[in-house]
């Protein structure tokens, strides 16, 4: 992988701030786009900026066009269909579709038990607590062990009479995978749902929506490349024709009249209203950029700059890490936290000394976070484009930060 080459194509990469370069490692929360994104968005603006399945003028049709190839390169590059691929907003509306569109169905009654893991994001948390109080489901969480990953035998008691098993694909906190192999099988047997966070696993590895076997997956574009404001749902088929939709309106019918309304066609019986039109040229822009470079070698390139990460943070004083510190058990996240200095206060000065963003606080997942330390933790995330200079610098401007409080 040329990466000098690949950084070329990222804009951000050429900004300076205050004379000083942007060192980008808060990749998790979001990532760089690169130029090809942003022309494919533009070019939806600039050039075509008709709605979809509206009109029959040639504006409408290509953007309609588009549209739907976009979803095709989506589904395809997760292994799925173009009819189970959902478009969402982001990775939190696609739970939302799931907690929603599973209620509306009547699948939940009082009792029912649901079941999810310590490390979640307050996104495969706080639909189900919501659940809780509507309708007196349980919510259960499966324990972590020492080294962070889950604890099989819990879960497996947890799982026992489960009728939702809801778990990430990767941690956005202590960075681990959980064995979805293992829970899938655990929960299928136990006749419950399956549904993936898929939100930091999709942009960092090869993954296949059929193989995995799970019911449901969700991810956001702009985390792998792509825009804000775009991501999907990818739902086996069968499933999704049986599911009530989650909202109701435009697009999402096939025929309306005064007090009755039929679906549209699958995947669009859950897209109501204009959708994010650009967003999508710009999600299929991105797809063809990842693809392009091909997912094995960016996780190779990951897990060779998670390493690095690992020596570089762990050998300086008074910090400690949150995760398992082996790249071939973890992404390229490091959660890590000072004994010397609140990690708030450890992320504005890497940003004013050195431009270098880090994410600090609670992650988005509060419960995890909190447990692990009240004041929240730093968290450096990387993508394929960063580099082991950018890795060294942050070794080092942590231990100048940390030489000035004593
Ligand atoms: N969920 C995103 C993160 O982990 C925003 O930072």
């Amino acid at each position: 992988m040329n990466v000098e080459k690949i950084r070329e194509d990222f804009p951000l990469l050429k900004r300076k701030i205050n004379g000083k370069k942007i060192v980008y490692l808060d990749n998790a929360a979001t990532s760089l786009k690169p130029k090809q994104v942003i022309e494919a968005v533009d070019y939806y603006y600039s050039n075509v900026g008709a709605n979809i399945h509206r009109g029959l003028h040639k504006l409408s049709e290509e953007a309609t066009r588009a549209y739907e190839e976009a979803h095709k390169k989506v589904a395809q590059f997760v292994g799925a269909r173009k009819n189970e691929t959902i478009f969402t907003k982001n990775t939190t509306e696609g739970m939302n579709l799931v907690m929603y569109s599973l209620m509306n169905s009547n699948y939940f009654k009082r009792g029912d038990k649901i079941v999810v893991s310590k490390m979640e994001h307050h996104s495969n948390i706080v639909p189900w607590q919501f659940l809780e109080k509507k309708i007196g489901v349980k919510l259960e969480y499966a324990r972590l062990d020492e080294n962070y990953e889950i604890d099989m035998k819990d879960f497996e008691e947890k799982v026992r009479g489960a009728k939702l098993v809801s778990v990430t694909g990767a941690s956005n906190t202590v960075a681990t995978f959980p064995d979805i192999r293992e829970i899938e099988k655990k929960a299928h047997k136990e006749g419950a749902l399956l549904c993936i966070d898929g939100a930091q696993l999709v942009p960092h590895k090869e993954v296949n929506f059929g193989a995995m076997k799970a019911d449901f997956l969700a991810f956001s574009a702009h985390k792998m490349l792509g825009p804000t404001g775009i991501g999907a749902l990818v739902a086996k088929e069968k499933l999704l024709k049986e599911l009530e939709p989650f909202m109701y309106g435009g697009d999402m019918i096939h025929s309306v009249s005064w007090h009755e309304a039929s679906w549209n066609e699958l995947p669009y019986k859950f897209e109501a209203g204009t959708p994010n039109i650009g967003g999508a040229y710009g999600f299929g822009a991105a797809i063809d950029y990842l693809k392009k470079i091909g997912m094995r070698k960016i996780e190779k390139r990951e897990k060779g700059l998670t390493k690095i990460a690992l020596e570089e943070l762990e050998a300086v004083e008074s910090i400690k890490l949150y995760c398992p510190k082996d790249e071939g058990k973890q992404g390229a996240i490091v959660l890590f936290n000072s004994s010397r200095v609140s990690p708030h206060d450890l992320a504005l000065a890497l940003s004013e000394m050195e431009n270098i963003c880090v994410r600090s606080g609670m992650h988005c997942a509060e419960p995890i976070v909190s447990s692990l330390n009240s004041e929240g933790l730093a968290r450096a995330s990387f993508y394929f484009y960063n580099t082991e200079e950018e890795i060294k610098l942050l070794s080092k401007t942590i231990k100048e930060i940390l030489g000035t409080f004593g």
